[in-house]
């Protein structure tokens, strides 16, 4: 099908008057050598210490109050009130080993197919994606971040923040403290210290003792905060999506203390033909139906491998995909000398880096140039975006209008898709469908953000999320009422387990010390010699049905 796809773009690109040369890979497709680099971090930002599972086992407590000193009536008296003080969750975690059907680790395996624009399903017959959208939840519009690019979406998805928080504002950034750029087709983003103003889940997840596995997901062939995923593939365009998947299943499948909780598996397609056809094209439907192939072939391997009622999938993408028209270009050669500042990042949203004492002349010939150009000083940029307050973030910012390209002049790659416009625009957003044991099933949401989709994430995985721009409220619907997550988070429940341990094993302790007065004062009114006799009466029937329990 591939070549198929390639013989047609072909013709395509004969027939069509309007296509520049095609002269380089689209914007997304960061095509790096594979060989991972590790560069040594100079910045030492703290690693926040409150990682940490979300469930704990409290009940040593009860038994190291009553270690020493108790005869073994006042224990096992202390014994029969336990049970019903101590949270149920902390005993069933106790018992796990026992009954693990119920307390099988939780299992999540989230999928992007870049650039998937949510209507795609409704475009061709998509069964697949219909198979997970029958069994589990669909969500209709899916607010993605600013810009709406490959790279600060996917670090999004894995952290919870915007991009002006997380640190990867764009594809292509320059970084006046570090002094350094990044750009997605070279080297840099091996370098840790661009992605480290956070902290991706699968680094939280491991240093709470947890395990992950990356295919591709950008950043996760990169040492961040010391750690890679403790199984990763490193980038390379290459490796089909069926390799790519047969390692996700053998990661999951692994002997228990080895197998992963959380996987991230990425699709370059239907980005790539996306760019390369525009989303009219009629070709994109060969191109979409592929991609529902690839996900019938993914959920085939799950259910071979046994896997597919264990583990909790999410179906999703970074962005969508608009049409571009190559009369609607802006070229900035006609309003402001090249001489006068620096071009960072590609249309639809370019920085602009005036030279020293420019920004004035800069930003002046530029706002009024051309009615389908947004230009924001940096300060200006509209608070919906969240994408203002990183040093990475230029002075100047250029929006283009959908459809609209800018560019310095018409001599350099034109695309007939893209993407990276106002969030808030339909063709920019994403699909998301989702399916497994913790999610409602036939189920459709209208509205959520792309940044609740981590604290969902680490409700599933019974992960404390790190501080983030999501809302687990927000999403709550979309899980199962039935199925309790081994672990807590909404905050009445944390309350609930931070106390509830303490105050069960509180009031055992009063509870014993209270049998203990009656039991002494009772012990004293008695002649002494009787003692030993006496307990022992009382202990023995005791003793008998308590073993029974
Ligand atoms: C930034 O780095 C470049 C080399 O990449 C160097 O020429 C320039 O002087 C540096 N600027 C500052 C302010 O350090
Ligand atoms: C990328 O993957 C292809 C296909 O598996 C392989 O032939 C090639 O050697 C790989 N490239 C690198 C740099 O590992
Ligand atoms: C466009 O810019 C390039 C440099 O990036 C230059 O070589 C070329 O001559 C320019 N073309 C036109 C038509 O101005
Ligand atoms: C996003 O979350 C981070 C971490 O809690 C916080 O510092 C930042 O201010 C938040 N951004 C917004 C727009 O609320
Ligand atoms: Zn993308």
């Amino acid at each position: 099908m591939r070549s198929w796809i390639g013989i047609s773009v072909g013709i395509e690109l004969i027939l069509s008057r309007d296509v520049f040369l095609w002269t380089q890979r689209t914007d997304d497709c960061f095509g790096l050598t594979s060989a991972t680099k590790t560069v040594q971090s100079s910045r030492g930002e703290p690693v926040q210490d409150q990682i940490t599972r979300c469930h704990h086992t409290h009940n040593t407590m009860l038994g190291c109050s009553l270690r020493g000193g108790c005869s073994p009536l006042v224990f096992l008296w202390a014994l029969l009130l336990l049970p019903p003080l101590v949270s149920p969750h902390s005993l069933n975690e106790q018992h796990g080993s026992r009954s693990h059907s119920v307390k099988d680790k939780p299992k999540l395996l989230l999928v992007s197919f870049d650039g998937f624009r949510w209507d795609y399903i409704d475009r061709v017959p998509t069964p697949n994606f219909r198979l997970l959208m029958d069994e589990g939840v669909t969500v209709e519009q899916v607010e993605n971040i600013y810009i709406t690019k490959t790279f600060p979406n996917h670090y999004t998805l894995v952290t919870g923040l915007y991009a002006e928080t997380h640190g990867i504002v764009a594809n292509e950034m320059y970084d006046p403290t570090l002094n350094r750029s990044f750009s997605i087709e070279t080297e840099s983003i091996y370098d840790p210290r661009w992605w480290e103003e956070a902290v991706p889940l699968w680094v939280t997840i491991q240093k709470s003792g947890g395990r992950s596995g990356a295919a591709m997901w950008p950043g996760s062939d990169v040492k961040i905060h010391g750690m890679f995923p403790s199984q990763f593939l490193p980038y390379n365009s290459s490796v089909s999506f069926e390799t790519r998947v047969g390692r996700i299943i053998d990661w999951f499948s692994a002997p228990k203390e080895d197998a992963v909780d959380f996987g991230v598996l990425y699709w370059e397609e239907p980005d790539e033909s996306g760019h390369l056809l525009g989303p009219q094209s009629s070709l994109m439907d060969a191109v979409i139906a592929g991609i529902d192939e690839k996900l019938g072939f993914l959920i085939n391997e799950l259910k071979k491998a046994g896997l597919f009622e264990k583990v909790n999938l999410i179906v999703t993408s970074d962005h969508g995909m608009t049409q571009l028209f190559a009369d609607n270009i802006i070229e900035l050669d006609e309003y402001v000398s090249r001489d006068l500042y620096t071009l960072v990042d590609r249309s639809p949203v370019v920085g602009i880096l005036p030279k020293e004492g420019k920004l004035s002349e800069v930003y002046d010939k530029l706002v009024d140039a051309n009615p389908n150009m947004m230009v924001y000083k940096k300060e200006e940029i509209p608070t919906r975006f969240h994408y203002q307050h990183s040093v990475r973030i230029m002075p100047i910012v250029l929006e283009a209008k959908e459809g609209w390209t800018i560019m310095q002049n018409r001599s350099g790659p034109f695309m007939l898709g893209n993407h990276g416009y106002d969030n808030t625009l339909r063709s920019m957003q994403p699909v998301f469908v989702a399916r497994g044991p913790a999610f409602r099933q036939d189920y459709v949401k209208t509205t959520m953000r792309s940044v609740d989709l981590y604290p969902l994430m680490c409700h599933i995985l019974s992960i404390r999320p790190l501080p983030n721009n999501g809302s687990l409220a927000n999403v709550q619907d979309l899980l199962s009422p039935d199925s309790a997550p081994p672990a807590p988070s909404a905050p009445p429940r944390v309350d609930e387990y931070s106390y509830a341990p303490v105050v069960g094993s509180f009031l055992s302790v009063v509870m014993v010390l209270g049998f203990l007065v009656v039991y002494v004062r009772e012990v004293t009114l008695k002649q002494l010699p009787s003692l030993k006799h006496r307990r022992r009466e009382m202990s023995q029937p005791l003793l008998q049905e308590d073993l029974h329990l």
